[in-house]
């Protein structure tokens, strides 16, 4: 069988490059999208394109291969107190959250119909299932995400499963604020059952299974990746 091949849309930060040079050391073709392009390391087996799928009509080219996996990596973490929650900001976290992750599946659909038992997975997050002061803008936006993920899993079944991965707060560039010094670390780490923050390796090895032949009897799920905290 020719490689596998995922597209993963933000491929060049924190949970996305990490599942890239994952699935790069694997073996896999990786397609990279998002807005600077370019990452990482000089394997062959890796594309780069440049993309802004917060803009309207803003797809790249057609893309004219074929896909195996899809992955969309985009998204926010903006904490404000309800009454400090602008429209623009739920719009602004719908965009890049929903409507982003919508334009850049609608883009990569044509490929993933090509694709060899093709498998995709969205990116929500713990603040869905335990509600958490603050959170509103995104929990609303991420939320949506799980209805689309779970509507997409029923629409394409059998040929493309839809799946989602919901972690808590992981150390990447995006969390780096809520992770600036080591007592804000300490703290955040003891919040959780398991004591410790997420890395992005935790939630990529589940992205990476839920893209690969073991998963494939799972389609429509939610998986929690989160130290417990979503249910402890
Ligand atoms: N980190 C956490 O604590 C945490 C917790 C719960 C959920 N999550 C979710 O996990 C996902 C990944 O988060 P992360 O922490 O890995 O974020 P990150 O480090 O900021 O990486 C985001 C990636 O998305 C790309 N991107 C951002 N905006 C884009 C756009 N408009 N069009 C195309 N690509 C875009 C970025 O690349 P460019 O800059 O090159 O565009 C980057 O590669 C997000 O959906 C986030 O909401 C994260």
């Amino acid at each position: 069988m020719d490689l596998r091949t995922i597209m993963i849309i933000g491929g060049t930060s924190g949970i996305g490059l990490d599942l890239a040079r994952l699935l790069l050391s694997e073996g896999y073709r990786v397609v990279s999208v998002s807005r600077k392009g370019s990452i990482i390391s000089e394997s062959e087996l890796l594309t780069a394109i440049q993309a802004d799928f917060t803009l309207p009509g803003s797809s790249p080219d057609f893309f004219d291969g074929s896909l195996d996996g899809f992955v969309y990596c985009p998204g926010t973490i903006r904490l404000k107190p309800f009454h400090r929650l602008t429209d623009e900001d739920f719009l602004g976290d719908f965009t890049i959250n929903v409507l982003g992750g919508v334009r850049a599946f609608r883009w990569a659909l044509p490929a993933l119909k090509r694709g060899h038992l093709p498998s995709v997975v969205f990116i929500s997050t713990v603040a869905v299932t335990r509600g958490m002061p603050f959170h509103s803008s995104i929990a609303a936006a991420k939320g949506g995400l799980e209805g689309l993920t779970r509507s997409l899993a029923a629409e394409l079944a059998p040929d493309i499963r839809v799946n989602a991965v919901a972690p808590s707060l992981t150390d990447t560039p995006l969390a780096e604020r809520l992770l600036a010094t080591p007592e804000s670390r300490k703290q955040r780490a003891d919040g959780h059952p398991l004591k410790r923050t997420g890395q992005p390796g935790d939630i990529s090895a589940m992205i990476r299974f839920l893209l690969g032949p073991d998963s494939g009897w799972i389609t429509g799920q939610i998986f929690h990746v989160d130290g417990g905290l979503s249910v402890i």
